[in-house]
């Protein structure tokens, strides 16, 4: 279920606690009543910078003909990706979280005093923990408020900005940096052309703030556990050796057909739950796994091609940094506009899928 409810007028003033609770409080409670402190009105929060980062060395097509059986027309026909950059040996997801957090934090105007809530969207920590987000907090300078990971995989942005949108929007946190950071090529069989042409490493950054007008519009995360076998990293550590299989698995047939039938569902969601049309979106900003599949998606939408936000041929599939990467892109190349509409999706492992629609 989305959010949307919570940010309707009629739900605003009932406050952090709800009204049951707050009416037994103030009926049984009278000599506490005045002590009782709510948090905040709910409020609204909106995207006030944009940064991303990617790693120097590029991997084209060209390369990986010479290393594995394949050909560039093979992976643009199929993907429409050209290259993917990838991460030195030794640059971890935190240090390619913090380049784009800083230009995302220059972007917005905000220092490190300002921040009270770092989320980090990543499937590859630098370590199992401390989290990604403690990591990036301390390299920051950031010296309070929370810091957590979360693991949606290709979807974990779209959970990263619905969870930090769901805590400003209560009050009890004001301004978030939100991170997606990938080292995707350190999952990947280099050996296996079925998958290792399809990733790449990158990190996008956002910072979201309270505000007295709506930029996250609604929100729709879903999640279809039954589906873990058609795209996974199954390997893990256990008592001080790796379990399972350390590279990315993929039946990439079921995963296409999940990602066109759940982003299509996802945003008709979406556009229902705000009463807006695929003709009033300004732009689309995709999860960038395939041009066919955005294709197909916006075709089904209804969103024209030319208001669609592609990066997959030059950063291939980067997960969680897809969207957030793609996003800063048309940020800065003065595409997207403040006050613009704009639709956010993420689909991946899980499976997992979700949409956002703000105003930027
Ligand atoms: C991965 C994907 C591009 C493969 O395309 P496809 O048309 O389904 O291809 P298939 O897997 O059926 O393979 C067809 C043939 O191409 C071959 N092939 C696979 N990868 C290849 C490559 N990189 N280069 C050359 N040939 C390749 C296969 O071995 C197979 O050969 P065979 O028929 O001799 O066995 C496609 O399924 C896809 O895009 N899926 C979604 C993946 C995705 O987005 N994942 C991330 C979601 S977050």
């Amino acid at each position: 279920m989305g959010f949307s409810a919570l940010l309707r007028p009629g739900t605003i003033s009932e406050g952090w606690h709800g009204p049951l609770k707050i009416s037994r409080l103030l009926s049984t409670r009278k000599r506490r009543r005045r002590q009782v402190k709510l948090a905040p009105a709910m409020a609204y929060s909106r995207i006030i910078g944009t940064g991303s980062y990617l790693p120097e060395r590029v991997v084209t097509n060209r390369d990986l003909e010479s290393k594995i059986d394949t050909t560039d027309e093979w992976i643009v026909s199929r993907t429409g990706i050209e290259a993917r950059h990838v991460a030195a040996d030794g640059e971890m997801t935190s240090d390619l979280a913090y380049q784009a957090s800083l230009k995302a934090m220059e972007s917005a105007g905000v220092g490190p005093d300002d921040i009270d809530l770092i989320i980090v969207a990543t499937t590859t920590p630098d370590m199992i923990f401390p989290s990604t987000a403690c990591l990036l907090q301390s390299k920051l300078g950031v010296r309070r408020g929370a810091a957590f990971d979360v693991q949606a995989v290709c979807t974990g942005f779209m959970y990263a900005l619905s969870t930090a949108n769901l805590y400003i929007a209560s009050g009890a946190h004001k301004c978030a940096l939100v991170v997606g950071a990938e080292v995707f090529s350190r999952l990947l069989d280099w050996n296996d052309r079925r998958t290792c042409v399809l990733f790449g490493d990158g990190a996008g950054a956002v910072v979201l703030k309270q505000s007295e007008t709506p930029g996250i519009l609604t929100s729709n995360l879903h999640a279809d556990g039954s589906l873990s076998g058609i795209l996974r990293v199954d390997g893990g550590i256990s008592h001080g050796k790796i379990r399972g299989n350390p590279y990315l698995e993929m039946d990439g047939q079921a995963v296409y057909r999940t990602a066109v039938r759940a982003l299509d569902d996802s945003a008709q969601e979406a556009l229902t739950a705000t009463g807006l049309t695929a003709a009033q979106l300004d732009w689309f900003v995709p999860h960038q796994a395939n041009i066919r599949i955005i294709n197909s998606i916006a075709d089904k939408v209804g969103v024209p091609r030319e208001r669609v936000v592609t990066t997959v041929a030059r950063h291939g599939n980067t997960s969680a940094a897809s969207v957030p990467l793609a996003l800063d892109a048309a940020v800065r190349d003065q595409r997207i506009k403040r006050d613009q509409l704009v639709m956010l999706q993420g689909v991946g492992g899980g499976m997992t899928w979700g949409t956002i629609l703000l105003r930027y």
